[in-house]
């Protein structure tokens, strides 16, 4: 039987450009960033919208970010499963992946014009720029991610995820996560790397890095 840890750890090696990739400062410098980003705070509403790859958190640390900031939570596959009454992995079985973008799509859009919600995303909801506009048009946009193994071991505990139900989970994990790296970091307003945080760090540098904005912004 296979060690995971040991494996893991051995892996990790393997992907050093993706470890550099996750490090990597947001594309854009901090003082353009900050700008539209704090006119979305204060002109529209306060709107947090999380992005990232499968096993990064977003549900879990966004959850416990809307308690913080008295915001209803939202996680999209939730919403897009309770609307087809199908799990997410019956709808990608019986649909394939494009009738389950398609669903994401129609379902991000009902969310338009919402306020004071804190929205988990699906890990591939950054594919379509119609999803892109409308999470910059909703609020701030927090990309949450962690060193690649972290996030496949997270995303390998469970059988909710249909991309990994493949010959080789391990390495689609790892292409899809690189071919995202530069769709979060272009249109994330805020970067949060969670490594070696628990659940409750994580969400402490976030509120942080959330009311240093509105204090600059003041
Ligand atoms: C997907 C991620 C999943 C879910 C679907 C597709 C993806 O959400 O939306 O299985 O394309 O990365 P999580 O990121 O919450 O696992």
């Amino acid at each position: 039987m296979k060690n995971e840890k040991t494996d893991g750890a051995r892996r990790d090696s393997e992907f050093p450009h993706l470890i550099s990739a996750l490090q990597s400062p947001l594309p854009h410098n901090s003082s353009f960033i900050l700008s539209p980003a704090m006119n979305r705070l204060r002109d529209m509403t306060s709107n947090i919208i999380f992005i990232g790859f499968m096993g990064c958190g977003k549900s879990s640390i966004g959850r416990r970010v809307a308690h913080r900031l008295g915001h209803q939570f939202l996680d999209s596959d939730e919403l897009i499963a309770a609307r087809a009454e199908m799990s997410i992995s019956d709808i990608f079985s019986l649909e394939g992946e494009a009738g389950f973008r398609l669903r994401e799509t129609a379902e991000l859009k009902t969310l338009a014009g919402s306020s004071n919600i804190v929205l988990a995303t699906g890990g591939g909801a950054i594919l379509n720029p119609v999803n892109r506009d409308l999470f910059h048009q909703l609020g701030l946009v927090i990309w949450l991610h962690a060193e690649p193994d972290t996030l496949f071991e997270r995303a390998s505990r469970n059988r909710k995820r249909p991309l990994l139900e493949v010959e080789n989970p391990r390495s689609t994990f790892f292409s899809l996560l690189e071919s995202r790296i530069p769709l979060y970091g272009g249109m994330a307003d805020l970067k949060i790397d969670a490594t070696g945080l628990s659940h409750e760090q994580t969400v402490e540098k976030i509120i942080q890095q959330i009311a240093l904005l509105e204090n600059n912004g003041s």
